[in-house]
């Protein structure tokens, strides 16, 4: 035993230590039991409860309700969105607890998505690392800084799958694959929540946008989704499913019509899906005013409307709108909705507040929070996190990683270059972000004073429609202001002479926080307000450059592909971005991220996956005629694509049996070999196909992946295995879920068009 807990005090300390802070619930006191309390209830407390009351002022709602904090004081309420002020938190909170009849506490919800005061890489960036274990930790701390700062609840993990880079939100989700995006659901619910629900570090999870989000028509924001159902239960529901089986506490439900009624009212999703088939217990949340907007789609007539056909599908709590508040207790009384379907939607709702430890800890300990968000393993965390998340597109003839050796100056060029809060992405700026380092200054801190390093901004980038948010007060990013023509030539003309008279070029493009994310919608990908131009000047100057993208969605690079040598995909990265990306530019981290989505030639081919079905004229065919005359029909990148500063071969596939009945397992092999001369991560990626059945399926799946270290010259040999989870689709004809005696391809590599091939039998 180790002498010192063996001495009685410090027995005593160790006993109080775990006992008392590791698990605070053991000192609290005793909860109170959900239904006890419901049935101490009146209606009006009851549906105060399946409210969230809008944090910042939003006339529609005080036009609606009247004044939040009377609601709150004379019936509670079931959460407050959009305060991050502990001291407003604690002012809202003390008028719940003290002065409401029933001193039932408010759950404070924030979109904590990627980081709250660390910020991490945006989802997609996450996503890219293709290491759940890392977006665990990162959660794990966006949740522990978040809970010290009065936030119990965050509305993440996004979990849209996205196909099409038009559409803005493909940012906070983790790309186009049901795989992969369940991998990353997974990992995210467990950083959020933990094992231990209560635990006063974690905060609730929302899987949201409860389904379809990402399917939007044309790609643009909040429009209508039409998805079959076979694509539904085969793709887009398939990370909503891994997050509840991952035990996540609550869903939110999206803003758009599916298949023509909209998710907010859509009884088939909250309900038949939800509630009868997953047999989920939590509560669903709507999305910000989503159930008044049912009265935007057409869908509902009037408030009173809107509040009966979201409630009866299954929409427990009313985000931010009003409309539960001013119309469900009539609904009641004229005998439409019963007291039973409230309270079945009011339980959840407590038993969430009592899991959580708030009705012990209500108040934020002011005193505590700056202990938390400063921690430096947080920061050492986040850098990790860009290191490994970036994405080597381009890299001829090794100019990267560069030798500060061999560099007597660079050029660190571009609107995004000295750029801080952008990087941060919509979200990450939102929250209480710490201080942000800029790839400026991470190139700086990188080079020391041993290399000369000269800024030029270029010209500014805007939006050609301004963004809603940059309204939004608690929301800092803002656009770059509007530049005269003369004013941008000269940043223009001063940013080529900068390129011209030093050794090297960075260049930082891509897009301001407010050209992704929500209503944040394009028509064209390309390098918007003269980046492109800025780009071709820059080549033209003779002098090797280095592209550094900062952008949600993949870009219109074509030219790029072909004319700049090296090309590193960031995404928005972060507290970190700086440092992290300076340790990849310069050797001290090696590229390891592969893309969680394809990557287009031009938006003319969005929606692009990967995981489509073979046409009768297929692309390997010497007729292939079902492409565009005008364009390839194949990704610049394909999903899964990344290089490394080392190289990878991969051999020996083995599929242990040719046979196999359905329902077991086929184990398959393959060899990875570091084959260059630099320790580096390879992504070995699994893919399946099977080749008829009561369906056509896709060309080709995920269904593996695995992230492993390797030093230069070591080979590892790795396992998947294929069971009944990985070989089964929900097929239309059959309206069920079903493993099908067929062939069945496999294919080991490094992206999805790996060629490495096996192939097996499924027998009944
Ligand atoms: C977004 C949600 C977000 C909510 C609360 C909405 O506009 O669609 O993703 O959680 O606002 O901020």
């Amino acid at each position: 035993m180790d002498c010192a807990v063996s001495k009685p005090w410090t027995r005593i300390a160790a006993l109080f230590f775990f006992s008392v802070l590791l698990a605070p619930n053991l000192w609290a006191q005793a909860s109170p039991n959900a239904q006890d309390l419901l049935r101490q209830m009146t209606l009006e407390e009851k549906i105060a409860q399946l409210s969230q009351l809008p944090g910042m002022p939003i006339p529609e709602f005080k036009e609606q309700v009247g004044n939040m904090e009377d609601v709150v004081r004379k019936y509670g309420a079931g959460s407050v969105l959009w305060v991050s002020d502990p001291k407003e938190i604690n002012r809202l909170q003390h008028i719940a607890v003290d002065e409401s009849r029933l001193h039932i506490p408010i759950l404070f919800g924030l979109d904590v998505i990627h980081g709250y005061h660390t910020i991490f890489p945006a989802p997609i960036a996450m996503a890219s690392s293709w290491d759940p274990k890392l977006a665990e930790s990162a959660q794990t701390i966006a949740a522990r800084e978040a809970r010290a700062g009065g936030i119990s609840w965050t509305f993440a993990p996004m979990l849209d799958i996205a196909r099409d880079a038009r559409w803005g939100r493909m940012v906070e989700g983790a790309g186009e694959d049901p795989y992969l995006g369940a991998a990353m659901a997974r990992a995210q619910v467990a950083g959020f929540q933990g094992s231990q629900p209560g635990s006063l570090d974690r905060v609730l999870a929302c899987a949201k946008h409860f389904a379809g989000y990402g399917a939007a028509d044309g790609g643009r924001d909040y429009d209508s989704s039409y998805i079959p159902e076979e694509q539904m239960w085969n793709t887009y529901l398939v990370p909503f499913k891994a997050a509840l089986d991952a035990g996540v506490g609550t869903f939110m439900s999206a803003y758009m019509d599916l298949n023509d009624v909209p998710a907010t009212g859509n009884r088939w999703l909250l309900h038949d899906v939800l509630r009868d088939s997953w047999h989920y217990r939590g509560f669903v949340v709507s999305d910000a005013n989503a159930v008044h907007s049912l009265i935007a789609h057409g869908y509902a007539r009037n408030g009173q409307d809107a509040a009966i056909k979201a409630f009866s599908a299954g929409l427990d709590m009313d985000m931010a709108s009003g409309t539960y508040l001013k119309y469900l207790s009539e609904e009641v009384k004229q005998g439409r909705v019963s007291m039973d379907q409230i309270d079945n939607a009011v339980l959840p709702i407590l038993e969430a507040k009592i899991r959580l430890g708030l009705f012990e800890h209500p108040f934020v300990d002011e005193g505590q929070i700056p202990r938390v968000p400063n921690a430096p393993e947080s920061q050492e965390l986040a850098r990790a996190a860009v290191q490994r998340s970036l994405v080597l597109l381009r890299n001829e003839q090794a100019l990267l990683p560069l030798d500060k050796r061999q560099i007597r100056s660079i050029a660190v060029i571009g609107p995004l270059a000295d750029a801080e809060l952008d990087l941060l992405g919509m979200w990450g700026a939102m929250t209480k972000p710490g201080p942000t380092v800029s790839i400026l200054q991470g190139i700086k801190n990188k080079v020391g004073g041993t290399v000369r390093v000269e800024f030029a901004h270029g010209p500014n980038i805007r939006r050609d429609i301004p963004s809603f948010f940059e309204n939004v007060a608690i929301l800092p990013v803002k656009e770059q202001p509007q530049q005269t023509p003369e004013q941008a030539r000269k940043a223009f003309n001063d940013a080529v002479a900068t390129a011209k008279r030093n050794d090297v070029t960075v260049l930082v493009l891509g897009e301001i926080a407010l050209m992704s994310g929500e209503g944040a919608s394009r028509s064209s990908l390309k390098l918007s307000g003269g980046q492109q131009e800025l780009l071709e000047a820059v080549i033209a100057t003779g002098k090797p450059v280095v592209l550094v993208l900062v952008n949600g969605r993949p870009l219109d690079i074509s030219w790029a592909a072909e004319h700049v040598p090296a090309i590193l995909e960031t995404w928005y990265s972060g507290s970190q971005a700086g440092n992290g990306i300076a340790d990849v530019l310069f050797g001290d981290a090696n590229p390891a991220g592969h893309l969680p989505v394809s990557w287009p030639r031009n938006s003319g081919q969005e929606p692009l996956y990967y995981d489509h079905n073979r046409t009768q004229s297929p692309e390997d065919a010497p007729d292939f005629t079902s492409r565009y005359w005008d364009s390839s029909s194949n990704p610049l990148y394909p999903f899964g694509y990344g290089l490394s500063y080392t190289s990878f071969s991969y051999g020996n596939v083995a599929v242990d049996r040719a046979q196999a009945k359905v329902g077991s397992i086929v184990n398959v092999s393959v060899d990875v070999t570091n084959t260059g001369n630099r320790p580096g991560d390879a992504v070995a990626q699994l893919y399946l196909h099977q080749r008829a059945g009561s369906a056509s399926r896709p060309v080709r799946q995920l269904k593996g992946f695995q992230r492993v270290a390797l030093a230069p010259g070591e080979k590892q040999t790795l396992h998947f295995k294929l069971g009944p989870d990985e070989l089964q689709f929900w097929s239309p004809v059959k309206k069920e879920w079903s493993v099908e005696p067929e062939q069945f391809d496999v294919w080991v590599g490094a992206d999805s068009a790996a060629k490495l091939h096996g192939e097996f039998h499924l027998t009944p």
